[in-house]
C-alpha cells in the first residue's frame, strides 16, 4: 500500500499543473498520469460524456492498484466526482474553484472566476457562491479557446495573448482585484493572464492546496510512501502518444514517454 502509485487525471495536459505540485511536495511517491486528450476538451461536453470518461479512467487506475486518485480537472470534478465517490474504493481528491479564498482576499468585493462552460454552469460553483460569495460580486467567465491553446503548447505569442486579453480585460474593467484560475489548464497561461490582469490583481491557483490536501489524506490513511528514492512518473493518453509526449515534455520540462491508454475505446 505505501508503495502503491497515485493516479492523477485530466481531460488533457492541464492536470500537469497539479501533478507538478504533487511531485514537489511528495518526491518519493509514484505518480501515474492520464491525459484524456483523445476526448478533450471536456468543458463543452455533456455531463454523461464526462462521467463516462471519468469512470473509465478511474477503473484503469484501480486496475493499476493506485492508493488514491486526484481528479486534476475542475470540469470532471463538477459533474462526476459525487458519482465516482459512491463506488470508488480509494480516496478521491478533487479540484474546486477557489471562491472561498478569493472571497476572503478581495478588497473591492469583486472577484473573477476563469473556468470552462461546464464548470461555470455547475451546481458546485453555485453552491460555492451561495456559501462564500453572498457579500461579494462573483463574475464567472467561460474562457473558450484557453484549453486548446495549452493543448497545442501555445502558451505565449500573439494569438494566445489576444485571446487571454479578450477574456480577462472585461473582468479587470468590472473592478476585480482577485482572479481564480478555475481550470487546471490555465496556470500554464499565467504569464499572459498576469500581463492582461496587471499586478493589481491577485491570481489564485489552487494546485498547491490540492497537493497538500492529498498529502493530508495519505497521512491520515497512513499511506504515505516511506521510500528514500525518487518515485516514478508514468504517463498515458487516449490521444496521439507522440503528440502528447511532445507537449507533456514541454510542460513537464523533461523528456517523457507516453503510453497509449489501453481502455481508450
Ligand atoms: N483542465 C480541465 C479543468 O480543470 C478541463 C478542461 C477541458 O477539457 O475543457 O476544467
Amino acid at each position: 500500500m505505501l508503495n502503491a502509485p497515485i493516479g492523477v487525471f485530466d481531460s488533457g495536459v492541464g492536470g500537469l499543473s497539479v501533478l507538478k505540485e504533487i511531485r514537489a511536495l511528495m518526491p518519493a511517491e509514484h505518480l501515474y498520469y492520464v491525459a484524456d486528450s483523445g476526448y478533450a476538451p471536456y468543458g463543452d461536453k455533456s455531463s454523461d460524456y464526462i462521467v463516462a470518461r471519468a469512470e473509465l479512467i478511474v477503473r484503469f487506475f484501480l486496475a493499476q492498484h493506485v492508493k488514491a486518485i486526484v481528479v486534476a480537472c475542475n470540469t470532471a470534478t463538477s459533474v462526476a466526482v459525487d458519482q465516482l465517490r459512491v463506488w470508488c474504493p480509494v480516496p478521491i481528491i478533487a479540484m474546486e474553484p477557489a471562491i472561498k479564498p478569493a472571497a476572503l482576499h478581495t478588497k473591492t468585493g469583486v472577484v473573477g472566476v476563469l473556468a470552462t462552460t461546464q464548470t461555470i454552469g455547475s451546481a458546485n460553483v453555485n453552491r460555492l457562491i451561495a456559501q462564500h460569495g453572498q457579500d461579494i460580486k462573483v463574475l464567472l467567465r467561460a474562457c473558450a479557446g484557453f484549453v486548446e491553446q495549452v493543448e497545442a503548447g501555445a502558451l505565449h505569442g500573439d494569438v494566445t495573448r489576444q485571446l487571454v486579453r479578450q477574456h480577462v480585460q472585461p473582468l479587470v474593467d468590472a473592478g476585480v482585484d482577485t482572479l481564480v484560475l478555475g481550470c487546471t489548464h490555465y496556470p500554464f497561461l499565467l504569464d499572459e493572464i498576469r500581463a492582461a490582469a496587471t499586478d493589481a490583481v491577485h491570481i489564485i491557483d489552487p494546485s498547491a492546496a490540492i497537493a497538500r490536501q492529498l498529502q493530508r489524506k495519505l497521512t491520515e490513511k497512513e499511506a504515505l510512501s516511506e521510500a528514500n528514492q525518487q518515485g516514478v512518473d508514468c504517463f498515458w493518453t487516449s490521444g496521439e502518444t507522440a503528440k502528447v509526449a511532445a507537449i507533456v515534455g514541454q510542460l513537464w520540462q523533461q523528456e517523457v514517454s507516453v503510453k497509449a491508454l489501453p481502455v481508450a475505446g
